[in-house]
């Protein structure tokens, strides 16, 4: 065995099994007292602490986070990092939103020094909230996907990121064409996909800003990479979906007009998917496709409540994760997403369980985007990103949380009141991440 880096001590938090195909009660396997060993890296052995730390040599350091939680690092399935600093714009919806508040600040990111300090921003951000691994959408400037996967290698974090392809329907300086989108994609992914941690996803804004011409080269490109990722957005809004039926009009309907050029596939990666038909749902069902489901902006911008439970049919499941859509959703913190999560499925008429909002956070959301073999939960072997949850960090989310009676009423508890103040360490490939201090 190689001698292990570090040995990380509290109550860990694994899955038995998915907690939306069995019983969600049953589904969280607690480590009251365990121990993580970690080797260049990795996670090395996973137990209880009293057995494990006798088979450890007796000068490991061991992080004692005894009293917290820990778990793989969040998983964040959609999020815009240029739209950081246009968080909480008031008072439009989508489209109206895009121009008035999102395009001018993107606009910005032709700038590489302006993108390089964004994406500081952002990832430590992202970081100080827990969250390890992020799809992330650039700007349509090859610059701001430089920027941003030099600054994650930096900090070794493992990331999707794309740059977006828009060839019509925005501002003359926000525009590409079919021919130098295609171009600037490849030799962005020709350059980062699988360079160290860093993944490429070929990215079309939404059909309404694409040519079919630009949409079939991103078909183009996903065939000549086929482990390389796809994301756009899908079904936010009833205003959205109108216009892709007018700009569309030989399409059965707003995810065929994605069908048609080879984007419904593993590893594409559906923004929101309010409005989705039956139809639609066993369609990315068959197809093995991600959604990112992103409570916090569909509420922010006035979306539509996105039905959970019917994406989660046993017989039919899909990929579904959380993501936060910064900007237009109000909280980078994954606890605030599965907060909101809650709230939405309560206006449906569904609660979701705390096993259930932190699958789709962690373990589940590896799954959706098919990284289950390198991240998303703590087994040896996978990449030891982290996450450490403090129960006693604010005020609120200690009286409650010492209240609780069971590891899931505590998760629960966490979810609803806590945020960036109960990240107590984030861990990044074995690593705990500096933090800043206030
Ligand atoms: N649809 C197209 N672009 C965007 C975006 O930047 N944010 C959101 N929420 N929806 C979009
Ligand atoms: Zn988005």
């Amino acid at each position: 065995n190689v001698r292990p880096d570090r040995a990380i001590r509290g109550t860990i938090l694994r899955f038995r099994h998915d907690p939306f195909q069995g019983p969600p009660d049953e589904a969280l396997l607690v480590e009251q007292d365990g121990l993580i060993a970690i080797a260049d890296g990795k996670i090395q052995q996973v137990g209880p602490y009293s057995i494990l730390h006798e088979t450890l040599p007796a000068d490991t350091a061991i992080d004692d986070h005894r009293g917290c939680l820990i778990g793989p690092g969040f998983i964040d399935a959609h999020v815009h990092f240029p739209q950081l600093r246009v968080i909480a714009s008031y008072g439009e919806q989508l489209l109206t939103w895009l121009n008035r508040y999102v395009f001018p600040e993107e606009a910005r990111f032709s700038d590489p020094d302006y993108a390089a300090t964004i994406a500081r921003e952002f990832l430590d951000a992202l970081l100080r909230a827990g969250t390890t691994t992020a799809a992330v959408y650039c700007t349509v400037h090859p610059q701001s996907v430089e920027a941003f996967f030099q600054e994650s290698t930096r900090r070794n974090t493992r990331m999707i990121a794309g740059k977006v392809l828009m060839d019509r329907n925005a501002p003359d300086n926000l525009r590409d064409t079919a021919q130098t989108g295609y171009d600037q994609s490849l030799a962005l992914l020709r350059r980062w996909h699988g360079k160290g941690r860093q993944l490429y996803a070929v990215t079309p804004r939404f059909a309404p800003t694409s040519t079919p011409e630009q949409l079939d080269l991103a078909g183009t490109l996903l065939d000549a990479a086929p482990d390389v990722f796809m994301q756009t957005h899908l079904l936010e809004t009833r205003a959205e979906e109108e216009w892709v039926r007018a700009l569309f009009p030989d399409r059965r309907g707003y995810l065929d007009v994605y069908a048609h050029a080879g984007l419904v596939r593993p590893r594409a990666i559906f923004g929101h998917a309010v409005h989705m038909t039956e139809h639609d749902r066993h369609q990315c069902h068959d197809a093995g496709c991600g959604i990112a489901h992103c409570p916090g902006s569909n509420q922010f911008l006035g979306s539509g409540r996105f039905d959970l439970a019917a994406a989660m049919r046993a017989d039919r499941p899909l990929r579904v994760a959380f993501g936060s859509d910064i900007g237009a959703g109000d909280n980078i913190s994954m606890l605030r997403v599965a907060n909101d999560g809650y709230k939405v499925a309560q206006g449906r008429g569904v609660s979701l369980h705390p096993a259930q909002a932190y699958w789709l956070a962690t373990t589940g959301a590896s799954h959706a985007l098919y990284l289950d073999h390198l991240v998303g939960r703590i087994a040896p072997g996978l990449e030891a990103d982290l996450c450490v949850l403090d129960p006693a960090a604010s005020p609120m989310t200690a009286q409650r949380c010492a209240r609780a009676e069971t590891t899931d009423e505590l998760l629960f508890a966490l979810m609803m009141l806590g945020d960036e103040r109960n990240v107590r360490a984030t861990y990044v490939a074995g690593q705990p991440v500096e933090r800043a201090t206030a």
